[in-house]
């Protein structure tokens, strides 16, 4: 079976209280659950990860190559900022999708510009927490070549 790493970065631990005009009130362990069932019905096997720290992402992305077949990441604030997370997610060959609960483009001009979507293979943003299922949907026609 086919393994994908769905990675959350900053702040999205707080989902459910965080500003939900933006972000809805579903919290990121329901999520999770949602995700779990979601793969379940695609026949994927799913490890989710969230950390607040540049640094333990990057390492996460640094694992897929040998364990991974597809990463889905909402790499948060560092969409805007991180030329690291980019590079991270450059050097792994595997199909990359980028997911935004909100619509960035929707928002503030410095949220309008994704550093890290240069290497993804596509990006889903602004239908909230349902963008991760979708995601999940996209992947598997990635991984599974149908
Ligand atoms: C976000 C959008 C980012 O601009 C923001 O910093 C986040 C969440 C989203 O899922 O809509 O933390 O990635």
């Amino acid at each position: 079976m086919k393994k994908i790493l769905i990675i959350n970065g900053p702040n999205l631990n707080l989902l459910g209280n965080r500003e939900k005009t933006f972000y809805g009130d579903t919290t990121l362990e329901k999520i999770k659950s949602l995700c779990v069932k979601e793969c379940i019905k695609n026949e994927i096997e799913m490890e989710f990860f969230q950390s607040n720290h540049e640094g333990e992402l990057i390492e996460k992305i640094h694992s897929v190559e040998n364990i991974y077949d597809g990463i889905i990441i909402n790499p948060a604030a560092y969409t805007h900022t991180s030329i690291a997370l980019l590079d991270a997610l450059r050097a792994t060959s595997k199909p990359k999708i980028e997911v935004h609960i909100s619509n960035i483009y929707s928002r503030e001009d410095y949220r309008r510009k994704s550093i890290t979507s240069e290497a993804v293979n596509g990006i889903i943003c602004g239908f909230g927490a349902n963008g991760y299922l979708l995601a999940i949907e996209a992947m598997k026609k990635l991984i599974y070549n149908k």
